[in-house]
């Protein structure tokens, strides 16, 4: 079983529960809240895989707990090739439709430089939004919660997109 990093920042929790979920499903992965436990991007690299989850917010941007290390990563290039990446956030397609799940993108961009592979594209169907950057040939970049909106949804899609993260990943 490949080792299996859940980082994740979020501001109101809904993150924090999917991160939590994927904690269950994916056995033996640990758990790393942006804001309590994150030290450097040294202890992203001791995973071969890795689940980053983020929030969208002011326009498009990632969830406050990613900035500073989204910067550091950014400026020291450290090398993420071989490392496998999935992404997942939440969103509200609604009131930010403008921007849906927008920081997914800005994630991809920055770790695909860096040398990652990503799985656990997910399909845009189901959802209704003016625009998002993490938009790519009719699938986001990673999964596309909205807890505001479509609740209800929440749970299922988390269950059916670690079966996707899963099955990409051979596990
Ligand atoms: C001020 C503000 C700005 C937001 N901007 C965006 C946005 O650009 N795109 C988006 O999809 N959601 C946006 N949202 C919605 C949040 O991402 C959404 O509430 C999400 O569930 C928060 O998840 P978290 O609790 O994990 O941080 C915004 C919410 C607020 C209050």
């Amino acid at each position: 079983m490949a080792n299996i990093g859940i980082f994740y920042g979020s501001s109101s929790g809904i993150t924090r529960g999917v991160a939590e979920q994927l904690e269950e499903i994916f056995d033996g992965a640990e758990l790393i809240d942006m804001e309590e436990d994150y030290d450097d991007a040294d202890q992203m690299l001791e995973y071969d895989v890795l689940l980053l989850g983020s929030s969208t917010w002011g326009q498009g941007d990632p969830q406050r707990d990613w900035v500073d290390a989204l910067y550091d990563i950014e400026n020291e290039e450290p090398d993420f090739s071989g490392k496998k990446i999935a992404l997942f956030g939440a969103g509200d397609q609604d009131a930010h439709g403008e921007e849906f799940v927008s920081a997914l993108a800005k994630m991809h961009a920055l770790f695909g430089k860096l040398g990652a592979e990503f799985v656990g594209f997910w399909p845009t169907e189901g959802y209704t939004y003016e625009f998002s950057a993490a938009e790519t040939d009719g699938k986001f970049y990673g999964l596309a919660i909205d807890d505001v909106n479509q609740k209800d949804l929440t749970s299922s899609r988390v269950e059916a997109w670690s079966k996707l993260v899963k099955s990409e990943l051979g596990l």
